[in-house]
């Protein structure tokens, strides 16, 4: 779905609400607290051996053909959710054509990757372990080494009782999917919704007012501050090359039609303040310069230094705290267990 600007010059056009909570409530219109339980997602049950078994993969980097790099490479939980560099690396140290957007929340993402074309977690997971540049993997490679290690095959028969053959490709996936389900930060913006008027300091609240009144929230709304709707990045002044280079063009490699060059899917905002580089470039350190290319490209406005500062102090409200996860123990290689390829 693609906004026009007519729609948000209206949006822009509402006024700022003044009292605190007339506030709450349009933020209430626009934006959704986390929930307090693990969300349900399609066609996979969620369940405690379905997470423990998720969280063991996530952990596992004999998941990759190198036994280098596990998901928990590129997306570091101790860091966000994400690795902190421009491109990722990976298999062969090869460095990748995107930024690792955070795995924190992304089961609330209405569709996955920079361009969107994943559907859902579960369809995601499949695409690193086999991608050349990332974790270089086959599925039946996969499955022999899961096969070969007992504890993993004891794990999969509880995760799937009701399946003949439970270690499977897309059962590493399902059970991936699980864990990172569990992945939810509720930060300070979720308990001012909720009613702590203590929550958010004046300048956040400020923020939040220019970030619905600016426009910013037409794309970046929601229960994760952005993860649906795709937009062109420059919808009204396409940034220089340096932030927007030309060979990635976005949504248009998903749905090859001419309106989808350089369309990306609006990102979500939770946990932005911890998880730079930005853009699906990660050419942008600074969080405020990302803001005022935002109101440049996006809205065609330049921000005032003060507008940018409450905008990010805004943004920093939605780093939240991540559940407590105790780092799994793996099971050991067996004689069986395919070795290590360069
Ligand atoms: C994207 C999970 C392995 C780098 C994502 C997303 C998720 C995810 C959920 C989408 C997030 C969003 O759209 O907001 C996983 C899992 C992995 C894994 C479960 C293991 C099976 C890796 C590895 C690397 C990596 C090893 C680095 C070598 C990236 C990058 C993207 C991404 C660059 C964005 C790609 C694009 O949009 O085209 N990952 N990841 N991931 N991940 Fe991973
Ligand atoms: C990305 C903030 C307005 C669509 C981002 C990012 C930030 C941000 C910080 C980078 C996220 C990251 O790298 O993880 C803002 C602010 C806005 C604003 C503060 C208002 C001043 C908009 C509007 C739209 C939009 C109005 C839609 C017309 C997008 C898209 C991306 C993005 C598509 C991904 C860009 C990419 O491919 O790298 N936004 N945004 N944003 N935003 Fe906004």
């Amino acid at each position: 779905m693609r906004l026009l600007p007519i729609v948000l010059l209206a949006t822009s056009a509402l006024a700022a609400p003044l009292h605190a909570d007339e506030l709450r409530d349009s933020a209430k219109d626009i934006f959704a607290p986390l929930p307090s339980t693990v969300p349900a997602v399609k066609d996979n049950r969620i369940t405690p051996e379905k997470i423990e078994l998720g969280k063991a993969l996530f952990f596992d980097p004999r998941l990759s053909a190198s036994g280098v790099f596990s998901c928990y490479s590129c997306h570091n939980l101790a860091t966000g959710g994400d690795d902190n560099m421009e491109t990722s690396v990976g298999h062969g140290w090869q460095k990748g054509p995107r930024n690792s957007p955070t795995v924190l929340n992304a089961v609330l993402n209405e569709a996955q990757f920079w361009d969107g074309r994943a559907a859902d977690l579960m369809e995601q997971a499949k695409g690193p372990v086999q991608a050349g540049v990332e974790m270089a993997n086959t599925p039946a490679q996969v499955v022999d080494t899961l096969n070969s290690l007992p504890q993993y095959v004891t794990w999969f028969k509880a995760a799937f009782p009701e399946e003949a053959d439970p270690v499977s490709f897309d059962n590493m996936a399902k059970a991936i999917e699980a864990f990172e389900a569990t992945l939810i930060t509720p930060a300070p913006f979720d308990s001012w919704l909720n009613g702590d008027d203590l929550a958010l300091s004046d300048d956040a609240k400020a923020g939040l007012v220019l970030f619905i009144d600016k426009g910013c929230s037409s794309c970046h709304s929601g229960v994760n501050v952005g993860g649906h709707g795709y937009y062109p990045f420059g919808l009204i002044e396409k940034p220089g090359a340096e932030v927007l280079p030309p060979d990635d063009k976005g949504r248009f490699a998903v749905t090859e039609t001419v309106d989808d060059e350089y369309v990306f899917r609006a990102a979500p905002l939770r946990n932005v303040a911890v998880t730079a580089p930005y853009f699906h470039s990660g050419k942008v350190w600074d969080l405020k310069v990302a803001v005022q290319i935002m109101a440049e490209s996006q809205l065609g406005e330049e921000l005032a230094d003060q507008e940018a500062d409450q905008i990010v102090a805004f943004l920093d409200s939605l780093t939240g705290t991540l559940p407590a996860i105790t780092v799994p123990v793996l099971p050991a290689e067996t004689a069986t267990t395919p070795r290590p390829t360069a």
